[in-house]
């Protein structure tokens, strides 16, 4: 786990909504923080990093400083073929590729084929450690949800099988050397302490394995709750006398109690699912604020720091 910073590419997938994000950033801010030239990537259309740190979201395709060592950029897999495709036609504008119906025709025609003109822009983004001083040292894909994420990790063999020549089957191979090889390319499954997502994460696994003979380096399971009471607080807890002015309320408080320490359980269950399976797990707790800003995100930099 030490050199999970060192390697060149970190990609982190899982299911929607389970702070893929938010780890991507974290991950983002520890590599920065340590002195390594880091790059996140986002996969689409906006830029939600820039917001977190006060900064307007740029467009598309633009690599932006967020702080020292640290910048962003998103890549919108639609805008990355449109313009590849205006490589290949010389001159034709974008406009006209864009509204003649090619363009369309081309990417339902070409499975694979935004995903990895998508990649492609990732392993330029990585290249840089080679040509000494340019470029980045670690790339943080924060990719999308696991079924996604799968296609674009796939698609050097799906869009790669009908580009066998030319410029695009050199790419492809080196996307696919990039994917493929454990000391650059590091898997990382983020999932939230339920029993689906772990799932979900165990079935990423399986995918990463079929397709790239690869496997999870590590699952961040995060938003996890403290277990706050011992074994015997819990029974002085159910013990307690409930009579009295203040009864209801004890009551109340009690049962709030022994409820959030039984998902806690739940939740650490899961945990220990994981690790039967012999999976590296890096566990984050829930950070309890009205909105999670850069503060809260700092915080969760601040716990994974011990452990990768
Ligand atoms: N450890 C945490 N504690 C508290 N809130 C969290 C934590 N991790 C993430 N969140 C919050 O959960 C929400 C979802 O997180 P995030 O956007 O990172 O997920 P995502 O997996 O990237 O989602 P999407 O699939 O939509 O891209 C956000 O509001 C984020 O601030
Ligand atoms: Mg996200």
């Amino acid at each position: 786990m030490e050199e999970l910073l060192d390697r060149n590419l970190l990609v982190v997938t899982g299911k929607g909504g389970v702070g893929k994000s938010t780890m991507s950033a974290a991950l983002g801010l520890l590599a920065a923080r340590e002195g390594r030239r880091t790059i996140v990537v986002e996969v689409g259309d906006e830029s939600r990093l820039a917001s977190l740190f006060g900064i307007a979201p740029p467009a598309p395709g633009v690599e932006t400083r967020l702080e020292e060592h640290l910048s962003t950029i998103s890549i919108d897999p639609d805008r990355a073929l449109l313009e590849w495709l205006q490589v290949l036609g010389g001159r034709v504008s974008g406009r006209l590729l864009a509204s003649s119906g090619t363009f369309q025709y081309f990417a339902a025609a070409a499975p694979g084929a935004r995903e990895l003109v998508s990649m492609v822009k990732v392993w330029q983004l990585t290249k840089g450690v080679r040509r000494r001083g340019a470029g980045y040292d670690l790339v943080v894909l924060d990719a999308p949800a696991t079924g996604h994420a799968l296609g674009l990790l796939a698609s050097p063999q799906t869009f790669g099988a009908i580009a066998r020549v030319g410029p695009i089957a050199g790419q492809t191979r080196h996307v696919r050397d990039l994917l493929e090889d454990p000391e650059r390319t590091a898997y990382l499954a983020v999932a939230l302490p339920t029993e689906m997502a772990v799932t979900e994460a165990l079935e990423l696994q399986d995918g990463l394995e079929r397709q790239l003979e690869r496997s999870l380096t590590a699952v961040i399971v995060n938003g996890l709750l403290p277990r706050r009471f011992t074994t015997a607080e819990l029974s002085r807890l159910a013990a307690l006398e409930v009579s009295g002015r203040e009864g209801a309320v004890i009551q109340a408080a009690t049962r709030a109690a022994q409820a959030v320490h039984e998902r806690a359980r739940l939740q650490h269950n899961q945990l220990a699912r994981l690790r039967r399976r012999s999976f590296e797990v890096l566990a984050v707790p829930f950070v309890w604020s009205p909105q999670l800003e850069l503060a809260g995100v700092r915080e969760i930099a601040q716990r994974l720091a011990r452990k990768v």
